[in-house]
């Protein structure tokens, strides 16, 4: 009885000694299974860590950059110069391509799209152009009163408008002939260098006020015309709300820069007909935007 006992206590240690080593080989299992599934998750996760970091640097550079370069194309736009049809705005952009700025094919369109990407043709001159009777900040009766006919009955009625309201303006410059703009433009270069002049001047044939549309616009008194200090005057506040209602655009806006190519110019007011002012004015659009163009580098 005795020795079956022992034999028995025996086999009890032995069962014993087996579901102690068992649960200590779980135990070990327990241990490496979650470091697996940590290798794993840690897989993703370095993955999620390396997407995450990339994508922080990614969301730093390479969209970011992307869209400063190109915003209309991460909106999901097609940049093509000719994607708005002609049809919606008669505009009729570009034709042809010459040292890769391309050559409008209806340079008379009322709403034109003239950038750093589209140039008049060489030979246009407007056919239209007529003095506007309204003040300017000069009395000489010179080209740069000039408009064409729609623009500057349109520039009469908004100065008129703008009066009513206590608001006196005065023209700082309309129409300059392509001659005109090549002496100004190479004056700028000549002063502040090609790269600075582009900020702010328009390579010969790609000006707007080459067509006979533009107008730069200060107070009566020419205080801060054609210069930053224009901006938050009662003057330009005035334009920025009421010159959409006259079919007046501010072309270059501020935010705008990388996609227009030029700084803020809250005092250059492009005619483009009241119904394109009125929606690019309540949608924030420039131009280049409107027509899905390619946006303009500097
Ligand atoms: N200042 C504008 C960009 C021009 O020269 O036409
Ligand atoms: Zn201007």
């Amino acid at each position: 009885m005795k020795k079956r006992g022992s034999r028995l206590l025996l086999f009890v240690m032995v069962c014993a000694a087996m579901v102690i080593s068992y649960s200590f080989m779980k135990t070990g299992e327990s241990a490496t299974i979650p470091a697996k599934q940590a290798a794993a998750d840690n897989g993703a996760a370095e993955s999620g860590g390396e997407v995450t970091g990339d994508s922080d640097s990614g969301t730093k550079d390479e969209p970011g950059g992307e869209a400063a370069e190109n915003p209309a194309k991460n909106a999901g736009k097609d940049n093509s110069q000719t994607a708005k049809p002609d049809e919606e705005t008669g505009a009729g952009q570009a034709a042809q391509t010459e040292d890769g700025i391309a050559v409008i094919a209806q340079p008379a369109d009322i709403a034109v799209l003239l950038n750093k990407q589209n140039k008049l043709p060489e030979d246009y001159n407007p056919t239209d152009l007529v003095y506007p009777d309204v003040r300017f900040i000069f009395s000489e009766k010179v080209e740069k009163r000039k408009m064409r006919q729609e623009a500057a009955a349109a520039v009469e009625q908004m100065f008129k408008a703008a009066e009513d309201d206590g608001i006196l303006l005065a023209g700082v410059s309309a129409y300059r002939s392509h001659s005109t703009q090549k002496a100004l433009f190479d004056r700028y270069t000549k002063r502040d260098g090609l790269v600075k002049a582009k900020t702010y001047s328009a390579v010969p044939g790609t000006s707007e006020h080459e067509t006979g549309l533009a107008i730069d616009v200060s107070g009566s008194e020419g205080k801060c015309a054609a210069a930053d200090c224009f901006a938050d005057t009662k003057e330009a506040l005035w334009l920025e709300e009421h010159a959409h209602e006259y079919g007046f655009i501010i072309r270059y806006l501020k935010g705008k820069e990388e996609i227009t190519g030029y700084q803020y110019e809250p005092w250059h007011l492009r005619y483009v007909g009241k119904d394109l002012a009125a929606e690019l004015a309540e949608s924030g659009e420039t131009l280049e935007e409107y027509f899905d163009a390619v946006p303009v580098a500097k």
